[in-house]
């Protein structure tokens, strides 16, 4: 029976990450599935990246984060690999984000359909103010 090492490590900065990986896990999303892989690699290098890696060095889990470490700091793109979820996986990356000195004191943004749950635990809460995008 296959068995998967699920003990994982999270790293940060994007020469850390699995560019095929990631790629393969934004196709996984909702949101970005049609993604190009250049505009992929080019948001890569302009984010703070984060990957969840097995033992086996395997990418399942990434997101990033766009910050100008003075003000705002807005998550996106969080994602774990489908057959690697619900082991807390994606928790760890968000602990890893919000336990950085850089970023507690901005304010962090986030946009989620119905993800909630998954962020308030993370002190991340609804906000009344309406959200606007010019897309
Ligand atoms: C959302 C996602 C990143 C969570 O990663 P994960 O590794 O499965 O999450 P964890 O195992 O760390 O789960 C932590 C908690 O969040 C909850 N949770 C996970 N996904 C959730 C979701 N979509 N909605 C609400 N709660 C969620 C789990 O139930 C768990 O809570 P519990 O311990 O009280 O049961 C993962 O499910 C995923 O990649 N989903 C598809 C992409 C996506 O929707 N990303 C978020 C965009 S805003």
């Amino acid at each position: 029976m296959y068995k998967e090492d699920t003990s994982i490590t999270i790293k940060t900065g994007v020469e850390n990450m699995s560019q095929k990986e990631v790629v393969n896990l934004l196709r996984q999303t909702v949101w970005a599935k049609e993604r190009k892989k250049e505009t992929i690699i080019k948001s890569l290098n302009n984010s703070i990246c984060y990957g969840a890696f097995t033992k086996n060095r395997q990418q399942v889990g990434f997101a990033r984060v766009i910050t100008d470490y003075a003000t705002h700091f807005y998550i996106c793109d969080v994602v774990v690999k489908k057959e690697f979820r619900n082991k807390g996986i994606g928790r760890q990356l968000l602990k890893t984000i919000t336990e950085n000195e850089d970023l507690k004191p901005l304010l962090g943004m986030l946009i989620t359909e119905n993800a909630e749950k998954f962020y308030e635990p993370f002190g991340f809460t609804k906000n009344p103010i309406c959200f606007m995008t010019n897309k």
